[in-house]
């Protein structure tokens, strides 16, 4: 088979990530480090999703600095520009053009049910906006756009992710076969990664508390601390259960990051007490982080070199979302 024939016969590959604030450690474990691993064998398309971040309020010079920032850690994980498709979503006009058509085929009911705008909403009465509340129609162009076949997110996006698939069904059974029906990818290990202080909510860069999520670019010392701060439980005994979700998350991303079965972290830490194994468990979350930062120290030096290589992913990108956006505007019977 020529090099051409293997090229075509790769699966595709979708994901974007919010450049709202720092990257944490469960970005990483839910998502990126998948993005990265998944290289390999597919075809990838990696956004920047820097609309949706302005879905809550946004102060420009943070959100233009967060941006560069964001794209420059894709790269620093490994993420390859050249092989791949690697792109800021504001620079390819299709995802909010599409956004439209697919909002005038989506019931409001539809949008009301999804469990993040509740959250969202409540946490910022202030501000419901309507990119808010349609905020997984945005979500949906930028998956149906390049017709992937595995969309690889943490379990938190699952449910916008079923809409996107529900949207393309109703699209392609109403105007013909458009957009591919994508399958989430989400991790064994590591799609819920929960806070450090309260262990029963997800970790967020959007959690005040800052010694509740892990940056992925902390510095080791930042990253062990937090860890000697983690909430547990008094029963002083390392195992996963329900009724311990503190010791049953740091037992997570401790797999996560060496590789190791729960049964084998048990038997590591049996007779140990919560200090040694919150430890082992930052020693070993920044073995795996600090690499990163620095590669990212040094990339994020080269505005000039970072700018040609988002313009370069802008221009890949959007000769695919044209492609799939003119058909679709051609299906629902506009005049091209
Ligand atoms: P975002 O930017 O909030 O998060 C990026 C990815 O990180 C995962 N994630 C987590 N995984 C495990 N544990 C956690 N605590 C945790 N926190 C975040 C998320 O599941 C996600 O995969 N709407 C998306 C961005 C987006 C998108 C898309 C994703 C826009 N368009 C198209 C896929 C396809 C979001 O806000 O993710």
């Amino acid at each position: 088979m020529c090099e051409n024939n293997t090229e075509a016969a790769k699966k595709k590959v979708l994901s974007c990530i919010q450049p709202s604030g720092m990257l944490t450690l469960g970005n990483y474990l839910g998502a990126l480090k998948n993005w990265v691993a998944m290289q390999e064998e597919f075809d990838c398309t990696y956004a920047v999703a820097d609309l949706h971040a302005i879905t809550v309020r946004q102060e420009p010079a943070k959100l233009r600095s967060q941006i560069y920032s964001t794209y420059a850690l894709l790269l620093a994980l490994g993420i390859d520009p050249e092989k791949h498709t690697v792109f800021i979503q504001s620079h390819v006009p299709e995802h909010s053009a599409l956004s439209w058509l697919l909002s005038c085929n989506t019931q409001f009911g539809e949008m009301a049910r999804m469990t993040q705008f509740k959250d969202k909403s409540a946490k910022h009465p202030e501000n419901v906006n309507v990119g808010l509340f349609s905020y997984p129609v945005l979500m949906a162009a930028d998956i149906l756009l390049y017709k992937p076949d595995l969309v690889p997110v943490g379990h938190d996006q699952k449910q916008h992710l079923e809409i996107a698939r529900d949207i393309a069904i109703r699209f392609n059974n109403k105007y013909g076969d458009v957009f591919t029906v994508p399958e989430p990818y989400i991790p064994k290990i590591g799609a819920r990664v929960m806070s450090l202080q309260d262990p029963t909510k997800k970790m967020s860069k959007s959690d005040d508390n800052l010694n509740a999520w892990v940056a992925i670019l902390d510095d080791r010392d930042t990253i062990i601390r937090k860890f000697k701060r983690a909430v547990t439980d008094s029963e002083a005994v390392v195992r996963m259960a329900d009724e311990k979700p503190g010791i049953s998350n740091l037992i997570t991303i401790y797999s996560a990051v060496t590789g190791k079965t729960t049964q084998e972290v048990e038997k590591e830490f049996d007779g140990k007490g919560y200090g040694d194994f919150k430890l082992a468990v930052g020693e070993a979350v920044a073995d795996t982080l600090n690499p990163i930062k620095e590669r990212y120290d040094e990339i994020i030096k080269d505005k000039k070199a970072l700018e040609q290589l988002y313009k370069e992913g802008a221009n890949k990108a959007e000769r695919v979302a044209r492609k799939t956006y003119f058909k679709a505007m051609k299906k629902v019977g506009f005049v091209l």
